[in-house]
């Protein structure tokens, strides 16, 4: 894992999607793999400022995202993917035939499978974008996760919903499942970034660097990923040593 710690979240963005304007300039239908949350949003706006700029397209990218809330509709304001509707596929050329995401309404079971199908025929992501929970969860595969799991439901750890809950009105809204791409499926990306922000992440950063790798700290599995980029600002890289 290579690490890149910069002072703030802003520079820590920027760095990121260096990375990501690289592998879609040298290949126009990359495939990516994108998550939801707080810590992408300055990424995905870098993405959309160059794309109306007209330096990159995503006419022919293609991305999946890895989880989505049971139990809402797509329409749903605080769905995952009306958030990524709003903050970054509507304000780019993206054709939607090309958007992939699991679906957390009607038959669940079929929707895992259907999802897993989906995932094979993309094949490996070109990049797959990452936050973590402060708990260390990658999508939503929460601590004591097999790592052999593909889609499935989870169940969100209290502290999942806690750190959720700024998103909804009252704490009963928060949904308490999850459908969510397995540590398995994640781990076929050929790049992974994973992005932590703000000191609440610090802990997290800290076991991820320093500690084995174990199902009950689902972010361990990426050590044993050939190409993960961990980057953070200097909040959450405030427990470990870095130079
Ligand atoms: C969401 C997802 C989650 C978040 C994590 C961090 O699609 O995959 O694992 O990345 O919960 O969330 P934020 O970025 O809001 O701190």
């Amino acid at each position: 894992m290579k690490l890149y710690v910069y002072p703030n979240d802003n520079l820590a963005s920027l760095k990121a999607y260096e990375i990501v304007k690289k592998a879609l300039l040298n290949k126009k239908n990359s495939l990516l793999g994108l998550a939801t949350g707080s810590t992408p949003l300055k990424l995905y706006d870098l993405m959309i400022k160059d794309y109306k700029k007209g330096i990159i397209s995503y006419k022919e990218v293609k991305t999946y995202n890895v989880d989505e809330y049971i139990g809402l509709e797509e329409s749903h304001d605080q769905s995952y993917r009306q958030f990524m509707n709003c903050n970054l596929f509507n304000h780019i050329d993206i054709n939607i035939k090309n958007i992939y995401f699991p679906k957390g309404v009607g038959n669940i079971n079929k929707n895992i499978k259907e999802y897993d199908k989906t995932l094979e025929s993309l094949g490996a992501a070109d990049i797959q974008i990452l936050g973590i929970g402060s708990n260390g969860h990658i999508a939503f595969n929460e601590p004591g996760t097999s790592f052999d799991l593909k889609t499935h439901v989870t169940n969100l750890s209290p502290s999942t919903i806690k750190d959720n809950s700024r998103f909804f009105l009252r704490r009963d809204q928060v949904p308490t499942s999850a459908i969510t791409m397995g540590i398995k499926s994640i781990l076929k990306a050929k790049k992974i970034i994973l992005l932590a922000f703000g000191e609440n992440k610090s802990n997290a950063i800290k076991k991820l660097l320093e500690e084995e790798v174990t199902e009950d700290f689902p972010a361990s599995a990426l050590k044993d990923h050939p190409d993960v980029i961990i980057i953070c600002d200097s909040d959450a890289a405030k427990k470990i040593k870095y130079n």
